[in-house]
């Protein structure tokens, strides 16, 4: 760990100057953007949220087209800005034009990688709590959005997206949400064909995200609450939204793609039976959800992160005349399997975002993943609490905000997990 994180709490120019980060920086970058790069149509990209997916976002950008720069980073933690800038480095040299000035630790990063001057486009890849005010603050700053998924973690933040979202589109600015399956050949085929009424109608379907465990983080000693809840970010609710949110908002995408509607409403359930010790913060460790959507058709989702447990992370759609797989298949009186070439649909996003910025017709894809986002959210609000939802109330109704008082390096206690029956709804 950094020991000089806890300075970069209220991180100041002169403290984070001090950083390691900040020091191989100054050693070996310029300082100068060089004049190729400085040209009208060069896109200069800012990242805030420099982890595995900031990081691996920004490559598929660079990837995805020539003429795009990055040039600032942000994250909440020094370390994280180092390996990140290896990283590109690793990938871009030439086409990384971060400097000192230009890269920024703390809570306030985002800000200031938004006052860089030059910068056109910023990728917002921070553990999802943040994505609202970050993207509200990204649109406000006159800025186009690439965003991971999922988009908020509670009601009240998916009603801020979309209305950043609505604001984007009046000002021309384009917003791509890290839903890649939007963007995959099989994926869009697939939907063409099933809205094309391959399948007859919709009246049914399965949703999975089954896998066994992943990273987790242990508080070390000297590490305040705030840090380590943020550096184990997954587990969660307040960061996350709980893993039927952070991972399966992708499949939950796909069925709300394919009935081209969001559910009417929502019955879910779940528990915290195998990942129970304290590194595992408040989150469930499965879920079983059923989405009820507007033509009577129900769709039932699972999703478990337990070890040892066979894995599944797939979609299936059952129409009156047929059904369809969604890696690429449909079976039935118009069969048919994917056989094309297909792009990376991680470098396919960007291209598609760049190419809509280039053509002055700016993709906003806001709205949707704001929308997939609440059902996923009202999956576990269901689990949680024991109690069906309805998707007008969510949208419009709920309070829950899971915002913590304060954005500061100090003690912040572990709500406890949510108990069905017990748990109030909000
Ligand atoms: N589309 C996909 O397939 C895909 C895959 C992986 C992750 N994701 C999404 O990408 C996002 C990031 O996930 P990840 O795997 O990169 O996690 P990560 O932990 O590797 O990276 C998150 C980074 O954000 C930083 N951060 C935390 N709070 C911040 C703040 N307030 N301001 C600035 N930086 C902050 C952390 O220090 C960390 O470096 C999540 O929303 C996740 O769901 C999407």
């Amino acid at each position: 760990m950094n020991r000089n994180f806890k300075k970069n709490a209220g991180v100041t120019r002169r403290d984070f100057l001090k950083t390691s980060v900040a020091a191989s920086l100054a050693a070996t970058l310029p300082l100068r953007i060089p004049a190729a790069a400085a040209g009208s149509d060069t896109i200069r990209v800012g990242v805030i949220g420099c982890g595995g997916r900031g990081t691996g976002a920004a490559i598929d950008c660079l990837t995805a087209a020539s003429g795009v720069v990055v040039a600032a980073l942000g994250d909440l933690f020094p370390d994280r800005l180092e390996s990140s800038l290896q990283k590109l480095r690793g990938a871009f040299a030439d086409r990384i034009l971060v400097t000192p000035e230009t890269c920024f630790a703390g809570f306030d990063a985002f800000s200031k990688v938004l006052s860089v001057p030059g910068i056109s486009l910023v990728i917002l890849a921070t553990p999802p709590h943040f994505r609202p005010a970050h993207l509200k603050a990204a649109v406000d700053a006159g800025m186009h959005v690439f965003m991971e998924k999922p988009v908020a973690v509670d009601p009240v933040g998916v009603r801020s997206v979309i209305a950043t979202s609505a604001r984007a589109a009046e000002k021309g600015l384009a917003i791509v949400a890290g839903t890649q399956r939007r963007h995959q050949s099989r994926y869009l085929e697939l939907m063409r064909r099933i809205h094309d009424g391959a399948i007859g109608e919709l009246v049914g379907g399965e949703c999975y995200w089954n896998q066994g465990e992943l990273w987790v983080k242990r508080q070390e000693p000297g590490m305040s609450d705030m840090e380590w809840q943020c550096r184990n970010w997954l587990y969660f609710t307040w960061l996350s939204g709980d893993h039927i949110v952070e991972q399966h908002v992708h499949n939950i995408d796909v069925i709300n793609w394919a009935f081209n509607a969001m559910p009417v409403k929502v019955t879910g359930m779940g528990g915290r039976q195998v990942r129970t010790a304290p590194e595992f913060g408040n989150i469930f460790d499965h879920f079983a959800v059923e989405f009820e959507y507007p033509n009577g058709a129900r769709v039932l989702s699972m999703c478990r992160q337990i070890p040892g447990c066979s894995d599944r992370i797939e979609e299936r759609l059952a129409g009156s005349r047929g059904s369809a797989f969604g890696y690429g298949e449909i079976h039935g009186r118009k069969a048919w399997k994917f056989s094309g070439d297909e792009v990376n649909p991680y470098v396919q996003e960007h291209v598609d975002l760049v190419r809509s910025i280039r053509a002055g017709r700016p993709l906003n894809e806001g709205r949707r993943i704001a929308e997939s986002t609440l059902c996923a959210i009202m999956g576990r609000m269901s689990a949680y609490t024991g109690r069906s939802i309805g998707w007008e109330w969510a949208l419009n109704a709920s309070k829950l905000d899971l915002t913590p008082a304060e954005y500061r390096f100090g003690g912040l206690a572990v709500e406890p997990a949510a108990v069905p029956g017990v748990t109030p709804l909000i």
